[in-house]
């Protein structure tokens, strides 16, 4: 009787993993699930929303419920950042924002991050790069002995800078609603081309590039580096960190190495709701064909030839049914091996192995190429200010496409940046009252 009933519970136990493991297979299998809804709220919600991405704050101001803007900031309105080619556009490089790494190191063995704010409300708070090296100073090298050998340990500077460059932030409720699984799923597919083309003998070719998958395990999507999952928690984010709005998901960020007294957050919940609103309902960038038919005939050809060199392998014109968002949102590497570029530094590092999943510092996401035409400069440090300074920068995982691109006649060149100035901000945008300086290079 017990021999019956252990066995017939093994039996169950078995069908039970079967059961999972047949699951998890199918699940891996299936794609994601496509984007079913538009972006939606109503005129209301979109109209608060918009008068708050466009107001300028102040300190005490009186729609905040906290301290207003600051202590630290970079900008004082979402719009001051995001306005080229209409109201939630993209920025001039003089509104690049600085962010900054700390990698791990044996006595900090977790990985911090944050930005160096451009402004403070008060001198006392103002933050320079040097306030962060002196609290995280570089750790002198040494000479190592192992057995028999010298081993040579490098200093090592834990503190990495970057400057990026506002995105354009147009279609962004539509990139929130794209699952990452199919993301994911593209990112495995484009491994798996690779190995077979290897199998057969193939190699070089495109590197697959690799999904940013975040510590809760859900894909970024958002950001240079991929580093937000969703537009709430970007918003969030940008709101505490860029003006210094404390908020329901995120409180205000405050000066590096001074403590700075606890307040309420300046958004309240029905606030911070109308600004996620508003931007997850910025329209869609489009596509603008010439009326002229010898110009069409142009872009066509260029648009062909995009696809023909291999651009489309990282800018993919269509995922999980979002039609012309020419990006994969995967990592990749584009700077340059052989003229050092940023240096391809290794994950283990003289103090501590990076986590895998956390991008190096010459990892960058494919951004969605849709809009650019109205979203100079290009690249993430905002460096590139025609669409042919960005092409030319395509080296690291890039290098075999851009080899085609160089073999192009300028005719054919010509055409494809013809191509990509067809990509244009949509027509709904509410016009800016950008400064005539910061019209774009086109
Ligand atoms: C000082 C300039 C500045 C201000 C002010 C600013 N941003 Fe940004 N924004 C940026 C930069 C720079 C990036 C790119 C950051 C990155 O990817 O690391 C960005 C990116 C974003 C993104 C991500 C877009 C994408 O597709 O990856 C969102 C969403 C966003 N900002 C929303 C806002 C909102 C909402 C506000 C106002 C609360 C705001 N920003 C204020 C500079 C600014
Ligand atoms: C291996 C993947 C890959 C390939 C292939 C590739 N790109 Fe890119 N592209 C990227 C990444 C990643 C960036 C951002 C790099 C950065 O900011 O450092 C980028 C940036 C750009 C930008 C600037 C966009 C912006 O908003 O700043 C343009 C324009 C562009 N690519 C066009 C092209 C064209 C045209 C081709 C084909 C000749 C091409 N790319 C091939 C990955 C790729």
């Amino acid at each position: 009787m017990v021999g019956n009933a252990l066995s017939r519970t093994r039996r169950q136990v078995g069908m039970g993993i079967s059961a999972i493991l047949g699951f998890g297979l199918v699940w891996a299998a299936t794609p994601g699930l496509p984007i079913l809804w538009a972006p939606r709220a109503s005129a209301e919600v979109r109209a608060r929303g918009g008068e708050l991405f466009e107001h300028e704050w102040q300190v005490e101001d009186p729609i905040a419920k906290g301290d207003g803007l600051g202590p630290v900031f970079n900008g004082k309105s979402c719009v001051a950042c995001h306005f080229q080619g209409g109201v939630g556009g993209g920025g001039a490089s003089q509104h690049n924002v600085v962010s900054f790494e700390l990698l791990p190191t044996k006595e900090r063995p977790e990985l911090k991050g944050g930005l160096i704010h451009a402004f403070a409300v008060e001198n006392r708070f103002t933050e320079k790069l040097g306030t962060l090296r002196s609290l995280f100073p570089v750790i002198p090298g040494s000479v190592r002995v192992e057995g028999n050998c010298q081993v040579l340990v490098h200093d090592f500077d834990p503190v990495r800078t970057s400057s990026v460059n506002s995105t354009a932030l147009f279609g962004a409720g539509w990139i929130d609603r794209l699952s990452g699984k199919t993301i994911y799923q593209l990112g495995l597919r484009k491994s798996i081309a690779k190995i077979s083309n290897e199998v057969v003998g193939e190699f070089g070719g495109i590197i697959p590039g690799r999904p940013r998958v975040l510590p809760d395990g859900r894909i970024g999507k958002f950001g240079w580096k991929a580093q937000f999952a969703s537009l709430e928690d970007f918003v969030a984010a940008a709101c505490a960190n860029e003006i210094g709005l404390g908020n329901p998901k995120m409180p205000q960020a405050t000066p590096i190495g001074i403590s700075y007294p606890e307040v309420p957050a300046d958004l309240d919940r029905s606030q911070f709701r109308d600004l996620v609103a508003f931007v997850d309902t910025l329209e869609r960038p489009i596509e603008v064909l010439p009326d002229d038919s010898r110009q069409l005939a142009v872009v066509t050809q260029g648009k062909a030839l995009f696809a023909k060199v291999g651009c489309v392998s990282c800018h993919t014109p269509e995922i999980g049914g979002l039609e012309g968002v020419y990006s994969d949102f995967l990592l990749h590497r584009l700077d340059d091996r052989t003229n050092g570029g940023d240096g391809y530094s290794t994950r283990s590092t003289p103090q501590v192995p990076l986590p895998d999943a956390f991008p190096l510092p010459e990892e960058w996401k494919t951004p969605p190429l849709w809009g650019v035409a109205d979203s100079a400069p290009y690249f993430h440090d905002g460096h590139s200010t025609t669409l042919e300074s960005a092409i030319v920068r395509h080296r690291g995982d890039a290098e075999p496409v851009y080899d085609l691109y160089k073999q192009l006649s300028p005719q054919e060149q010509q055409a494809m940046i013809a191509f990509l100035k067809t990509l244009r901000a949509p027509a709904e945008a509410k016009p800016s009252s950008a400064p005539a300086s910061f019209a774009q290079a086109r």
